[in-house]
């Protein structure tokens, strides 16, 4: 074989212990999300609250532990208390983010009974957009305060006894886009944050706090737009916000998996940028990531702009609603690959979003529920991907592309559950052409054998999953990997997602 890859792990070598919450998601009040996702009364599935049991269920495959909420654009213009209260009192109210029509059937109230269901937690939005201090404040003592105030007392009366104890909260939302409601220039958000910060940790000194960080890597304050703010935030706040959404717009596949490089160089701008603001005040705080939106996001484009302009103020349209094909699946893997590998910095990420809008989880609204290509990595990441990120030496061959220059074939990470005594290697190869041979020293692993590879390949890149049919799905991959003299030989077949697991127990199907 031709191409090869080298990659020496020792378990003393460490990043980073892995936060768990970079395994979260994102939940918008957009499109089909809510109303006929999650929610969806009068299905067969659904609870007696009309929560869809056939969507908890996905959603607990992927062990999600955190989910941002209720926006995304829709909170720039979110009046909270519409969404709170005898649900034949809320009122509707035009959504201006996406130009539909808001019901409030769902609120926090419900929302956090449902975040129960799945087992995970809320990290909740305020809208720094059209309003302000006050209502943040506000909101926190609804949530957060256990009783004997004007809004803490309001949600008793609203069937809430204790608390919702949200822990995570985001300073607004994408405030340096000029499409966000109440968009604002650095030197505006970052006084309004910082006064926002300080009076919302008076109300509960416990919370974390994300202050908004640059829509994504091409925006023209960007990293400006990060070192303007953090001068006004840094000591009032716990995390900046990253956002990046990639498509192949060319339909040129092999420049499309090199973007996870752009990922990766943004992480270090956002890094660099925040360390100067350190260094500026002279703090000894360390300012960490919220990499809050993340994904594929383009197929639906077009038909998404042709809703807004066209056929406006609808109830839940089918808005953001990409197909994802097999190299979008690719391309979620190498990107959380580049998450692990700043387990250092990046404490909470969430794939944007996670039902019917850009999504792992689909539903039909007559049936049932199906898996998105992406849904794949994501869950392997999310399962086996719990513990120390490991400092890898790597080294291999590399292909040209068009936009990025030479890129390298193999894209790997491995993560350390001391634990379970467990060690998972997540690796892609997006050379598109030809097999890669990845050799592994793992000699410091004394004991530990191949439980099993896991693979995800497919002749066809643009190939999808429906309803109907899944044509993207992992598989075991038989005789991949093999252990020898403290070296894992793998094969990496062309444009491949492997998940190559190592244990001391005995292996899941023997080699
Ligand atoms: O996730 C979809 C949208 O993408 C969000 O509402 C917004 O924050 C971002 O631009």
């Amino acid at each position: 074989m031709n191409r090869r890859a080298k990659m020496v792990l020792d378990r003393e070598l460490r990043i980073a212990r892995i936060d768990e919450r970079i395994y979260g998601s994102f939940i918008e009040h957009l499109g089909r999300a809510v109303y006929g996702g999650i929610y969806q009364p009068g299905h067969p599935e659904a609870d007696e609250e009309g929560f869809r049991q056939d969507v908890v269920r996905l959603v607990k495959e992927l062990n999600v532990p955190v989910i941002r909420y209720p926006g995304g654009n829709f909170v720039s213009n979110f009046y909270w208390e519409d969404s709170v209260g005898p649900v034949e009192e809320r009122p509707h109210r035009l959504e201006l983010a996406w130009r539909s029509m808001e019901r409030n059937e769902i609120g926090i109230n419900e929302f956090s009974r449902w975040i129960k269901q799945v087992d995970s937690q809320v990290m909740m939005a305020v809208n720094l957009g059209t309003r302000g201090i006050a209502d943040a404040c506000n909101l926190l003592e609804y949530c957060n305060y256990p009783s004997g105030t004007k809004y803490s007392d309001m949600r008793i009366r609203h069937g809430v006894k204790d608390p919702h104890n949200i822990k995570v909260w985001c300073l607004g939302n994408e405030m340096d886009g000029p499409w966000q409601i109440g968009h604002k220039t650095m030197e505006e958000y970052g006084r309004l944050a910082a006064e926002t910060a300080k009076a919302m940790r008076l109300i509960d000194p416990s919370i974390e706090l994300v202050s908004c960080g640059s829509s994504n890597r091409d925006m023209p304050t960007f990293p400006e737009w990060e070192a303007a703010t953090l001068s006004h935030t840094y000591e009032y706040v716990d995390y900046i916000s990253m956002h990046q959404y990639y498509g192949n717009r060319d339909n040129d596949s092999s420049d499309f998996l090199a973007q996870s490089d752009d990922m990766d160089d943004f992480i270090r701008t956002v890094i660099a940028a925040c360390d100067y603001v350190k260094a500026k005040k002279r703090s000894k705080k360390t300012m960490n990531i919220s990499f809050d939106e993340w994904n594929v996001w383009f197929h639906s484009n077009e038909a998404d702009n042709d809703i807004t302009e066209n056929h406006p103020w609808q109830v839940a349209p089918p808005m953001l609603e990409d197909i994802y094909n097999f190299e979008d699946a690719l391309l979620v893997g190498l990107m959380l690959i580049t998450l692990i590998r700043h387990a250092d910095r990046v404490k909470i990420a969430c794939l944007a979003q996670l039902v019917n809008v850009i999504a792992p989880i689909m539903t039909d609204a007559a049936g049932g529920v199906w898996k998105q290509t992406i849904f794949y990595p994501f869950m392997h990441a999310s399962l086996y991907g719990r513990g120390t990120a490991l400092l890898p030496v790597i080294s291999g061959t590399k292909h040209m592309t068009a936009g990025h220059g030479e890129i390298t074939d193999i894209e790997t990470v491995a993560v350390y559950n001391e634990e379970k005594d467990e060690l998972t290697i997540f690796a892609v190869n997006r050379n598109l052409k030809e097999d890669v041979e990845l050799t592994t020293d793992v000699r410091s692993f004394e004991g530990y054998h191949v439980l099993e590879h896991i693979v995800m390949e497919n002749e066809d890149l643009k190939a999808a999953n429906s309803l109907a049919e899944e044509k993207v799905y992992p598989v075991n991959g038989d005789n991949r990997s093999r252990m020898e003299d403290g070296f894992i030989i793998s094969l990496l077949k062309k444009a491949s997602w492997n998940v190559i697991r190592l244990g001391k127990y005995p292996a899941v199907r023997e080699k």
